[in-house]
């Protein structure tokens, strides 16, 4: 995850200095959490979009699959919150693991689960939880993560998640203890990643997600993605509307520039995001890191330039990644991202573009782990296995970018 210092940072500092001011002492409560924290970005206190009193919570027996547990429920569940069931620390609050079975209440399907549990000293808090439960508790995905339920209960707030064996693509990628994941592991990520966006965009009421990063990605035991977090998640533009106006949040080193500028929300956004990962995975390089030399802290003012040029590609790549690809499967990934970053929103592709531009770069793994063309390749001395099929034609009309990548 990135820090502070970026130039996005600087551009939201000047934009909402107010916001800023309002926001701080919940902020420093939250922060004050964990400090990997400190990079989430301004919280909309006054949208009006929003339900904020209890009151509004009421509504969400309408999402008729979700359970709603009592505190004493998830005390059992979370064998009263055992600190050593931590899984991790976002700026919600602490998730724990868990387990439902029979004990619980008779007639539940026995499942492990992870539970958050709201900080309560923010009053955003319930705000995202909210957005959270209705956003989740109606969108069914196999690239998003399921909400199994949800507990409201005097002034606790907490969410009830299928558990995701694998943790975050944020740590599977940054921590050093963590075998590096390959390259077909990361395109398989990237595409199930591209799947989940692509569906909120184009549902019957599209939602932009606005908080795509490699610690809201959750990896499956079998390495499948699905997006978490959905207390960011905006209804998208209707009708004749271009964009969304809103109070800009997200996280440093992922936001769009024009959105962190503007405050004008639009799904390409969400595109810009997705760049800024795929460039996270082809390197293996944080988004922002502040221990890097001055010009490379900022990956994507680092490695934009390098990313069309056949010459310079190989410097930007993992070299955890030596020998694992093809230099055509490189060249595309990496001029897909290059485009979810353009500067200009219109000119980045649409997700399901980039869904179609990810699928030929699929390789099958096999039961070990291993890549299947890997291995092939071991036993037949040719990489043509690992060839992408040639990409099905572009159909969507604002897909230009999409298609160049090709
Ligand atoms: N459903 C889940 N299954 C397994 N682990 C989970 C699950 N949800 C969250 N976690 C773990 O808990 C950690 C904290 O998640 P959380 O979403 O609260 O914070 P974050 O994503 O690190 O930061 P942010 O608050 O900015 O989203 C995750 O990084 C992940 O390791
Ligand atoms: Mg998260």
């Amino acid at each position: 995850m990135g820090n502070c210092g970026t130039r996005e940072e600087s551009a939201v500092a000047a934009a909402h200095v107010q916001v800023q001011n309002v926001q701080l002492p919940q902020q420093a409560a939250r922060n004050s959490l964990s400090g990997k924290k400190q990079n989430r970005s301004f919280s909309e206190m006054s949208d009006p979009s929003t339900p904020r009193n209890f009151a509004d919570s009421r509504n969400i027996a309408i999402y008729t699959d979700m359970i709603a547990f009592t505190l004493f429920e998830l005390e059992t569940i979370t064998k009263s919150f055992r600190p050593d069931y931590v899984l991790g620390e976002g700026g919600f609050g602490t998730v724990y693991k868990g387990y439902i079975d029979e004990n619980v209440r008779t007639g539940l399907k026995s499942l492990p689960v992870a539970v958050k549990v709201l900080n309560k000293q923010g009053l955003q808090g319930h705000k995202e939880w909210l957005t959270e439960v209705n956003f989740l508790g109606q969108l069914r995905h196999p690239n998003l993560v399921k909400l199994i339920g949800y507990c409201c209960e005097d002034d606790h707030r907490l969410l009830v998640y299928e558990f995701m064996f694998r943790g975050s693509l944020e740590n599977h990628l940054f921590r050093k203890t963590t075998t590096p994941l390959s390259w077909a592991t990361r395109m398989m990520i990237a595409l199930g990643a591209a799947k989940g966006l692509a569906f909120l965009h184009n549902a019957e009421k599209p939602v932009i997600y606005r908080d795509f990063k490699t610690s809201n990605i959750l990896l499956d035991s079998d390495f499948t993605a699905k997006l978490s977090d959905f207390g960011l998640a905006k209804a998208g533009p209707q009708g004749d509307e271009t964009h969304v106006s809103t109070r800009v949040m997200g996280t440093y080193g992922y936001a769009a520039p024009e959105y962190v500028m503007t405050g004008h929300l639009t799904s390409r956004s969400d595109v810009y995001s997705f760049g800024v990962v795929l460039l996270e995975l082809l390197t293996g390089q944080k988004s922002i890191d502040k221990t890097r030399p001055g010009k490379e802290q900022s990956l994507v003012d680092w490695a934009r330039p390098r990313l069309n040029d056949k010459k310079k590609l190989l410097q930007i790549v993992d070299p955890n990644l030596e020998g694992q690809h093809s230099m055509r499967a490189v060249q595309k990934a990496c001029s897909l991202a290059y485009y979810c970053l353009s500067q200009n929103p219109k000119a980045r592709p649409l997700m399901s573009d980039v869904v179609e531009t990810l699928e030929p770069l699929q390789e099958s793994i096999g039961a070990n782990g291993v890549p299947d063309c890997r291995m092939n390749r071991r036993l037949a001395a040719t990489s043509m296995g690992c060839r992408p099929i040639p990409a099905a034609k572009c159909s969507s009309p604002g897909a230009v970018a999409a298609c160049r990548v090709r």
